[in-house]
């Protein structure tokens, strides 16, 4: 049977974009069980690594996003460019002392998109499949993230990640905000644990519009419709026209009707003939709408009773629901 934890450590986890943490000292801290891990600009090489420092425990980070050190305020033992610095070292043992160093998690990219594992049991290209050259390419049309959002799912992680694969309930429950798109029926591709949908916008009046603003784009290879993408466990990116993309992590919490999730909006490749700002509003729109969405999955998540949940069943799951049937398929083949 494998665990929450087995899936976290042994796989590979989208965890941000380079472009995310363009600055020496930006950081992100995410949660997932009872750990927090840290993704960290190091003088522009990325670490990975537990929030916890190595000397008695206490966290380095409180913040879910910004700009800092990697400082303990406990004893003062800091970490920069790639050294432990730690004061009066003379008063440890030496044999001790000089194995001291951060708790680190293995690092892997695609394309500009910045994958860890604690301990992988594939290689990251493996891990993807085809979904390796999709995602390298639409990792270079992005720059920057317009969002962060986080908050705790009263629900469990497999709850939420079906929803995320489930296009059937769109009409109901997101009837005011993505269902505006009035998306097509999916068409899905499924590269080993991973899966593609791609829909188009069948309201023409938002198609026109959003065909209008390709100019202000500089964005190649995009999928021109709505684009769901699926990462084995915790993760979907989504898209519309790839003007932004949402990064979604859902991440397993020690509680098992709890899921610690965090959106990011990151923001498409702007024109250079066009000032920096001119799609704030865009992007602040489209995120507002997105809150919207994860607000109305999550109140629906919380409402599935809990022991109805039962990995081995595909009774009464339709087409649109095809997504969660591969989705239980693989986790029974892993022995969940
Ligand atoms: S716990 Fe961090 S320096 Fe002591
Ligand atoms: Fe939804």
């Amino acid at each position: 049977m494998i665990t929450d934890v087995e899936l976290r450590n042994n796989y590979w986890h989208l965890l941000g974009h380079r472009t995310e943490l363009p600055e020496a000292g930006a950081f992100l801290k995410l949660n997932w069980l009872s750990d927090e891990v840290v993704v960290f600009n190091d003088h522009g090489e990325m670490l990975v690594f537990d929030n916890l420092c190595p000397h008695r425990g206490t966290r380095f980070f409180n913040e879910p996003y910004g700009k800092g050190v990697v400082s303990c305020p406990y004893h003062g033992w800091s970490f920069q460019s790639g050294k432990l610095h730690i004061p009066c070292r003379d008063k440890f043992k030496p044999e001790e002392i000089n194995e001291a160093r951060l708790n680190t998690l293995k690092v892997d990219w695609c394309g500009d998109f910045l994958f860890a594992s604690i301990q992988p049991a594939s290689g990251l290209e493996d891990q993807l499949g085809e979904s390796y050259a999709l995602l390298a390419s639409i990792s270079f049309n992005i720059n920057g993230r317009a969002d962060f959002n986080s908050y705790i799912y009263d629900c469990n992680w497999k709850i939420a990640i079906e929803n995320g694969l489930d296009s059937l309930h769109t009409p109901y429950v997101h009837a005011e905000s993505l269902g505006r798109l009035s998306l097509s029926e999916p068409v899905n591709t499924y590269h080993r644990a991973n899966s593609v949908a791609n829909f188009k916008i069948t309201d023409a009046s938002v198609e026109k519009k959003l065909r209008l603003i390709s100019r202000m784009f500089n964005i190649s290879d995009q999928h021109e419709g709505y684009q769901s993408i699926y990462l084995f466990p915790f993760t979907m990116l989504t898209s519309t026209f790839g003007y932004s993309y949402s990064l979604q992590n859902f991440f397993p919490s020690q509680e098992s009707n709890k899921t610690f999730f965090y959106s990011r909006l990151l923001k498409g490749c702007l024109n250079k003939n066009y000032p920096a700002s001119t799609m704030d509003h865009f992007f602040a729109s489209t995120a507002q709408v997105n809150r919207q969405v994860f607000e109305e999955d999550h109140a629906i998540c919380k409402k599935i009773a809990p022991q109805f949940y039962d990995v081995k069943s595909t009774q009464f799951l339709s087409v649109d629901e095809e997504k969660i049937i591969h989705f239980r398929k693989i986790l029974q083949t892993l022995g969940a």
